[in-house]
């Protein structure tokens, strides 16, 4: 298991807030923060939709490299307030989220549908941020590995591992989201040695060590640290921490110490 052979990154995920105006105050504002990282840490921002030229603009030039929020599957049609990833790379957007828990709880999205946008994203040439990630009641079940893997095994279903090394897979126990409680790095640590041995057996070990595997969920600038030192954690997708200039940058400098 060599954690250097695989690419750090660090996420943030705006989801939906800032105007474009604010999108770019914050964006002016980490961009010199986080020059330094470029070469060792991937630094993204996810953002909304009506957000990404400007983002595009903003960063051009620079080491942090912009992201979507979601994307459908198909190419074109008739998918009202539906944005296809061909859409996308015009912009010249890089990354994608796909499955976040809020688009399961409140959208209606599922294992089949993360699936399905998956591949038209990395068809497209989009780089997808796959999240998975336990309930609690579940967890308390004792079922997480469980869950973990029926998500893993769909959510993947069909892609080579050509496309699964383009694929960043981001653990977010639902429990964590926004809730102020993080997993302990001990505990988020365990699910993605988990999820790294599930692509292993999958695909093959080699494959499993060149993906990426973020942590998510209340990751801050109190926490970033200890959790990105466990050896499977390759990265963190932030919520709430990304709205802040200086504390997502305190994260990305503790991916830089790896
Ligand atoms: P949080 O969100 O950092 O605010 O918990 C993480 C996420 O939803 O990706």
């Amino acid at each position: 298991m060599n954690k250097a052979t695989r690419k750090a990154i660090i996420a943030g995920n705006w989801k939906m807030n800032n105007t474009r105006v604010e999108a770019k105050a914050l964006l002016e504002a980490i961009k010199p923060l986080v020059a330094n990282a470029e070469g060792n840490v991937e630094v993204i921002a996810c953002v909304p939709f009506t957000n990404l030229e400007t983002a595009m603009n903003v960063t051009a030039g620079s080491n942090v490299k912009i992201g979507a929020e979601n994307v459908h599957f198909a190419k074109s049609g008739a998918y009202t307030g539906e944005i296809s990833a061909d859409m996308l790379v015009e912009l010249g957007v890089e990354y994608v989220v796909i499955g976040h828990s809020e688009r399961r709880q409140y959208f209606g999205e599922t294992d089949e549908t993360v699936n399905k946008r998956t591949v038209a994203a990395l068809e497209a040439g989009l780089k997808p941020i796959v999240c998975v990630g336990e309930l609690k009641w579940e967890r308390e079940c004792n079922i997480t590995e469980e869950v973990i893997a029926r998500q893993i095994k769909l959510d993947l279903w069909s892609l080579t591992a050509e496309q699964v090394k383009n694929t960043v897979i981001a653990y977010e126990p639902v429990w964590a989201i926004g809730t102020g409680l993080t997993a302990t790095p001990d505990q988020a640590e365990e699910v993605c040695a988990f999820i790294r041995a599930q692509l292993a057996k999958l695909y093959d070990q080699a494959t499993a060590d060149a993906v990426t595997i973020q942590y998510g969920g209340s990751m801050n600038a109190a926490n970033a640290a200890e959790l990105l030192a466990k050896p499977n954690i390759d990265g963190g997708l932030i919520g709430g921490a990304s709205l802040k200039a200086a504390d997502f940058n305190t994260i990305v400098q503790a991916a830089v110490q790896g």
